[in-house]
């Protein structure tokens, strides 16, 4: 496809001192490309509205028109060529990525803890970075770094071997292991014994003593087979669960590397490493030589360099880890390896449902399985209503009501706190995944209806207001595709999406579609590629396309 932003750039670079490939912006109401002369008014001098007035005398480009207004550069390139442009590659054809490899550490869940609300966001950003780097052809390594470590594991099994009972387990699995968890946290206060026996066994797992690592390993397939039941929900995989257990045993080789670099510190008996006056020191190991959380991770983090040789290694996790992070971050600067700097936290905000926060400690835990079955519910009522005669009605449901969650989820920039509402998440005449998901099966009804067939498109029949904005946005659906990884936002894509989704329902609106002639051939091409687009971007957004709604 051409690059007219490159032309743009190529042909204003000499007028405008200290111009960026990245200063030329796409299509608005305006025009089909900008610049914002705001920047150069400090180097040349002069007001941004007099600066783009003289730049546009100055700037000369085949087929282009180029005018000043009110300090931005607008270029309008000639219909029928942007048209012709816009449709001369396939969908998913751009792979700036390919060769490059990329980590993305994210869900993580915790063994024997309910898979709730809180890690909606990191598990679905995460998701959709995986299927975004994938489509632009990176190779991705998707990473659950489980919580399987710790001694909350011994008091666990000191519980069931106190109070549980093996077909108890068996039937309620993770209900009945959250309830002897809080037994166990209740009785220790009162009893020391258990607290030392719990001690006991969390050694006796960390020695590979059978009878405790049978049960724990019990307990983590318990969890896991819970949690991917809402993986396979949300149309994801993983390629690791390699978890914090894992890397217990090569700590001591990330202590040799902080040894040998003069950097571990005793401080109580407990091992640190000083990170200057801005941040806590990183406690490596406690005076009871237990090993510690970012131990654990900076041994992951050499593992996954030596294993994947990864060019980025992502961590979604909420923003509320930022220090772990910067800390992490920190000493593999100090150990000096290069690659420190490719190691990123992509940090999000907290998620409220209806105003209430959530937190595991407290008593009031939502699961996740729980929402996406209400939301499912919620949507069979309104399809019922809507479309009383659609086949397979079930299978919409879940699709709509799985993606409602997941696609209201990723629709805000992620730093965002954001407070879920079922009822505006299934709006379908909202900023929603239903809206995209029923946009896309309209397209489908009406090609279906005109049994359409690709064929010999005449472009200057696609040049009126409405279709071109249409047009617009999907001539560098590409880029939207690029910004969304590079800048680890989904909610580009997702929001892409709906303006797509509007822009097609005003076509739909002002140019009847089911006209004959080459007119109708055009409309059909066209309402084709949106459908092809939106099914597209919903699947990069872990979301289903049903074919009909
Ligand atoms: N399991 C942790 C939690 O739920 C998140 C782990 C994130 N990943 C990591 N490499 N530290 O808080």
């Amino acid at each position: 496809m051409h690059d007219y932003k490159l032309d743009i750039f190529n042909a204003a670079k000499d007028a405008l001192q200290g111009l960026e490939y990245s200063d030329v912006t796409a299509a608005d109401a305006f025009c089909d490309y900008c610049i914002p002369c705001f920047k150069f008014a400090k180097i040349l001098r002069k007001s941004p509205a007099a600066i783009a007035v003289d730049a546009a005398a100055a700037i000369k480009i085949d087929g282009m028109k180029v005018e000043p207004l009110n300090g931005y550069l607008n270029f309008t390139v000639e219909r029928s060529a942007f048209v012709a442009n816009a449709f001369s590659s396939a969908l998913g054809e751009y792979k700036p990525l390919v060769g490059k490899t990329v980590c993305i550490d994210f869900s993580s869940v915790n063994i024997a803890k309910p898979f709730h609300i809180g890690h909606l966001m990191t598990t679905v950003i995460g998701g959709a970075l995986c299927k975004l780097y994938r489509a632009l052809g990176a190779t991705v390594v998707g990473i659950n770094h489980l919580g399987d470590f710790g001694t909350q594991f011994g008091g666990l099994i000191s519980a069931y071997k106190r109070w549980g009972d093996e077909k108890r387990l068996d039937e309620r699995g993770l209900d009945e292991l959250l309830e002897l968890y809080v037994r166990y946290h209740n009785e220790s206060e009162k009893d020391a014994d258990i607290a030392n026996e719990a001690r006991e066994w969390s050694q006796k797992i960390e020695s590979g003593d059978r009878f405790a690592v049978g049960l724990f390993d019990k307990f983590k397939s318990i969890t896991l087979e819970q949690a991917k039941k809402v993986y396979d929900r949300l149309n994801i995989e993983f390629d690791s669960y390699l978890g914090e257990s894992f890397y217990v045993d090569k700590v001591a080789g990330v202590e040799s590397k902080l040894d040998a670099k003069k950097l571990l510190k005793t401080s109580d008996g407990a091992e640190i490493v000083e990170l200057g006056d801005d941040m806590p020191p990183a406690l490596i190991r406690r005076s009871d030589g237990a090993s510690l959380y970012i131990a654990r991770d900076l041994a992951a983090a050499y593992y996954r360099h030596e294993n994947y040789a990864f060019d980025k290694c992502l961590y979604v996790v909420a923003s509320h880890q930022a220090l772990h992070f910067k800390q992490l971050f920190k000493v593999l600067e100090l150990l000096g390896e290069p690659w420190a700097s490719d190691m990123v936290h992509v940090s999000y905000g907290m998620v409220s449902v209806e105003g209430m926060a959530l937190s595991t400690r407290r008593g009031n835990v939502l699961y996740l399985s729980d929402v996406l079955d209400a939301a499912v519910e919620k949507a069979l009522a309104i399809i019922v209503e809507r479309n009383p005669d659609l086949n397979d009605k079930n299978a919409v449901a879940e699709s709509v009501g799985v993606g409602a969650v997941v696609f209201d989820a990723l629709y805000d920039g992620r730093l965002k706190d954001k407070n879920f509402s079922l009822a505006d998440a299934l709006n379908f005449d909202g900023e929603t995944g239903p809206y995209v998901q029923y946009t896309h099966a309209r397209c489908n009804s009406v090609l279906n209806k005109a049994d359409y067939k690709a064929g010999d498109v005449d472009y200057s029949e696609l040049l009126d207001d409405a279709a071109y904005d249409v047009i617009k946005l999907l001539a560098d659906f590409d880029d939207a595709v690029y910004g969304a990884a590079v800048k680890y936002e989904p909610s580009i894509v997702s929001r892409r999406l709906v303006k797509i989704c509007q822009a097609f329902n005003r076509f739909y609106n002002a140019d009847r579609i089911m006209c004959g002639g080459k007119t109708q051939a055009a409309r059909l091409f066209l309402t084709a590629r949106v459908a092809d687009t939106l099914k597209y971007g919903l699947n990069l957004l872990l979301l289903d396309a049903p074919e009909r709604m």
